[in-house]
């Protein structure tokens, strides 16, 4: 039988402490109504004392949800207890976090009190909140630079004193995976009364650590893990949820399990970013946009046969629709032929070389190549050849330059050029084209755009003319936005019969 993992989600405050994350009261019911899907056992909402805005949040998701024990965090003082026994008063399950420093640092530099004293505090904190809830968790602030046996002894007081879960925080992020283990252990092994608790982890990220050290605490014995969406919190952040719940659902030997229904992973990560305007960046794991993207030629052909090559987690599985293959300069013809075929169209294989070659040269300018650029190359594939086509083209302009276009076209197999000035680039070389055409055209409308943002993209350009009363209509996209704009100009005047 597997053993449940109880997740406690804090991204509603150690992950909204975060400067610039902070949401209001609507928001914080948004994103908790989100965890309550997910599946999370345990939604730590605010820290009451701190503001009327996090107090009015507590009492607001207290009566939103239904289903997660709503936590409130506190000091080891009176007030703060009091303000979360208040603000909890609506939730169906509550739970009242309380703790202090156990570390030599805090005890003598922060709280400047004696080893003594703060179990004194601890208790007293335990024992008061405990008046007000049946649930009360404790945390040992900085346990991670905490001596063990002085830890040992908070932890036997705290559980006397009625604690039911106890928070070992790694508050600076600074252990290493063992040593994070190893302490765990150390508690199950020396705390008398450790089985009247649960263990609970709470790591920070600070040396990027702090999904191996819950891990570690974990498989020593803890029974709660304190995590993010995304891994945001404090400074470098918090153990992310995502991390830790697909570890336990991946690794099946650990025989443990949660409660997260991980299908709602990648759109309660997207939520929390917006929400908090906090973008999950690219390679992060589980729900970085990179996690199931697969850009190398070698990599993309190794998906395409089997996903698994490449691949530990169905993307399915957290609630992305599918892997991605990047098409790069660095991709292969079976990487773009699969694209082609998601995009409906299918060819031969001279006609996938030739596809392949321009896309080749398309890549070599533009970092990516999305869906539009495949239909522009594979569309061009479709025109043959035309009557008109620009076989030459060559600009100068700039500030304080005339500006002078050469324009080389080849008509029914021969190339005839010309050259003019005008009152820019395009206008030179749009003249330069009218002189060597018998017709006369009117422009009427000329569509400059770029597929998406970057400076390397491809310029689509319409155009529309006008010949003897009739309206004709020309297309081209280049990531040179004069060859695109002169091309379709052509491309329109050959459509005059
Ligand atoms: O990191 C920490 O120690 C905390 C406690 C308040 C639980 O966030
Ligand atoms: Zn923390």
């Amino acid at each position: 039988m597997e053993d449940k993992v109880i997740i406690f989600d804090t991204t509603l405050r150690d992950g909204e402490q975060v400067p610039g994350c902070q949401l209001n009261t609507i928001e914080k019911i948004e994103v908790a109504q989100a965890l309550e899907a997910l599946g999370v056992d345990v939604i730590e909402a605010g820290f009451p004392v701190s503001s009327p805005g996090d107090f009015r949040s507590v009492v607001e998701i207290s009566k939103a949800i239904s289903n997660p024990v709503i936590c409130a965090l506190t000091r080891a003082v009176k007030k703060d207890i009091e303000a979360a026994a208040e603000a909890l008063q609506y939730a169906k399950n509550k739970r009242i976090h309380t703790g202090i420093g156990t570390s030599p640092f805090h005890i003598k530099y922060k709280i400047k009190t004696t080893p003594e004293e703060i179990i004194r505090r601890a208790v007293d904190a335990v024992k008061y909140a405990k008046k007000f809830v049946d649930d009360v968790e404790f945390y040992a602030e900085d346990a991670g630079r905490s001596e063990n046996e002085y830890l040992a002894r908070v932890i036997e007081a705290v559980i006397k004193a009625g604690a039911t879960v106890v928070n070992i925080p790694d508050t600076t992020g600074y252990c290493l995976p063992e040593e994070y283990g190893a302490k765990i252990r150390y508690l199950k092994e020396n705390v008398p009364n450790i089985n009247r608790a649960t263990i609970s982890t709470h790591c920070h990220n600070d040396l990027g650590m702090a999904t191996a050290n819950t891990m570690m605490g974990v498989i020593n014995g803890a029974r709660q893990v304190e995590v993010t969406i995304n891994g945001i919190g404090e400074r470098a952040g918090n153990t992310s949820l995502e991390e830790v719940a697909m570890i336990i659902k991946s690794h099946h030997t650990l025989n443990l399990k949660t409660d997260i229904n991980s299908k709602l992973i990648f759109s309660t990560s997207r939520l929390v970013s917006t929400l908090m305007s906090m973008p999950v960046q690219a390679n992060k794991a589980i729900v970085g946009r990179n996690a199931f993207a697969h850009s190398s030629g070698i990599h993309q052909d190794g998906v395409l046969k089997n996903r698994e090559n490449y691949e530990i987690i169905d993307p399915h599985e957290v609630g992305v629709k599918e892997s991605s293959i990047i098409l790069t300069a660095r991709s292969g013809r079976a990487a773009l032929n699969h694209r082609l075929e998601m995009l409906g169209f299918k060819f031969g294989k001279e006609e996938l070389d030739d596809i392949y070659h321009r896309f080749l040269l398309l890549a070599d300018k533009k970092k990516e190549i999305n869906d539009e650029d495949i239909r522009i190359l594979s569309g061009q594939v479709f025109l043959g050849e035309k009557a008109l086509k620009l076989e030459l083209l060559q600009v100068t302009c700039g500030k304080s330059a005339i500006p002078v276009a050469t324009v080389g076209i080849r008509i029914n197999g021969e190339v005839h050029t010309s050259t003019a000035s005008g009152n820019g680039p395009i206008d030179a070389a749009f003249t330069a084209v009218r002189h060597l055409i018998s017709k006369t055209v009117h422009l009427e409308e000329f569509l400059i755009q770029a597929i998406t943002k970057g400076s390397d993209d491809i310029g689509k350009v319409h155009i529309q003319i006008e010949h003897e009363g009739k309206t004709y209509y020309g297309f081209s996209a280049n990531t040179d936005i004069i060859t695109a704009s002169v091309e379709a100009f052509i491309d329109a005047i050959s459509k005059i019969k």
